[in-house]
């Protein structure tokens, strides 16, 4: 990534890292580079260049880089309100432009196009499974619906019941590390951590990522952290499902925002279907598709179940 200026380059570097994106060399100008860069197999698949201090001197650059490396997807971001140097097209080869400030959506599209590119775009779908009263059975569901779909894809689960949840005990499992201890290595978080905390369920093969051991350790979970950490387990799962909380938080917000499927899981009393009326009227306010959300009513025709009330 190269910008001249070193605040920006780390504000840069960290906002990728919510995307998953690792920067490996942050210099100031294009002459920085050294030359044997190109020939670390990882590296320069991407490339982040801003055109200022001198934008026509240092599109021309770019543009040289771009016809010698024609595997390596250029991103350059032009300041806004300015006359947009290359007129909005692309006519070198950049695989992006992108206007500054940043549109955080087009932003995350962009990566996301790239990354198909380079055969690491997001593969899995992320299925959000939301309770809508204590007890009305979504853990049970999300255990079930994600050991099913491990026996035919990779699948994940993560509990996101950050202080009561019960998914690693459902499946008999005691991990070592929790979602608490990815959040901390901010640009560091890679397949190889992630195997470490993962626990696997033998009989399902499902992949299991359990709450923090501590009540207290659930505050180091914070929404960049698990959007970094969504983004990462996409690329490497087919399915992740969320056994999350009716809440819309910004952690579980965000959490709705990248769901495929907000699932609600509620019984068939008042107050659970209540609760499930008003958290649809909030997804809807978010701007939620209707496809992207489900309704799951769980213990169907049990007699007795939820049909009596204390206040009756
Ligand atoms: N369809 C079902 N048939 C029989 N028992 C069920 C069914 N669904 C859930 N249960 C039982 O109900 C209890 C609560 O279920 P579960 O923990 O899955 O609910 P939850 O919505 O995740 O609750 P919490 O509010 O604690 O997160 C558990 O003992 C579970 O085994
Ligand atoms: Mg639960």
């Amino acid at each position: 990534m190269i910008d001249a200026d070193p605040g920006n380059r780390q504000e840069m570097a960290s906002f990728l890292a919510n995307y998953g994106v690792q920067v490996i060399a942050q210099l100031q100008n294009v002459e920085q580079l050294p030359a044997d860069s190109w020939h670390v197999p990882t590296a320069c698949r991407w490339w982040w260049s801003t055109l200022d201090p001198a934008p026509h001197d240092n599109l021309k650059k770019v543009a040289a880089l771009v016809r010698q490396h024609p595997s390596v997807s250029f991103f350059v971001l032009v300041a806004g309100g300015r006359s947009d140097p290359v007129d909005g097209s692309d006519p070198l080869g950049v695989r992006e432009f992108v206007q500054l400030p940043i549109d955080a959506s087009k932003f995350s599209a962009g990566i996301e196009r790239c990354a198909h590119v380079h055969g690491m775009g997001k593969k899995a779908r992320i299925i959000h499974m939301v309770p809508t009263v204590g007890g009305c059975g979504s853990t049970s569901v999300a255990c079930n619906i994600a050991a099913s779909l491990a026996r035919t894809s990779k699948a994940v689960l993560v509990d996101m019941d950050l202080v009561r949840g019960a998914v690693a005990s459902s499946f008999d499992l005691r991990p070592r590390y929790t979602i608490a201890d990815l959040m901390e290595s901010a640009e560091k978080l890679d397949n190889q951590m992630l195997d470490n905390a993962l626990a696997i369920h033998q009989n399902s093969k499902l992949a299991i990522l359990a709450r923090p051991d501590l009540p207290e350790d659930t505050q180091r979970v914070n929404g960049p952290g698990l959007v970094r950490l969504t983004n990462v387990l996409g690329r490497m799962f087919d399915y992740v499902v969320l056994d999350s909380l009716m809440s819309v938080d910004p952690l579980y917000a965000s959490a709705i925002h990248t769901a495929d499927l907000n699932v609600i899981v509620m019984q068939l009393n008042v107050p659970s279907a209540k609760n499930a009326e008003r958290y649809i009227g909030a997804l809807r306010r978010m701007g939620i598709e209707s496809s992207k959300i489900r309704i799951v009513v769980n213990r169907f025709g049990e007699e007795g179940l939820g049909t009596s009330s204390p206040m009756k």
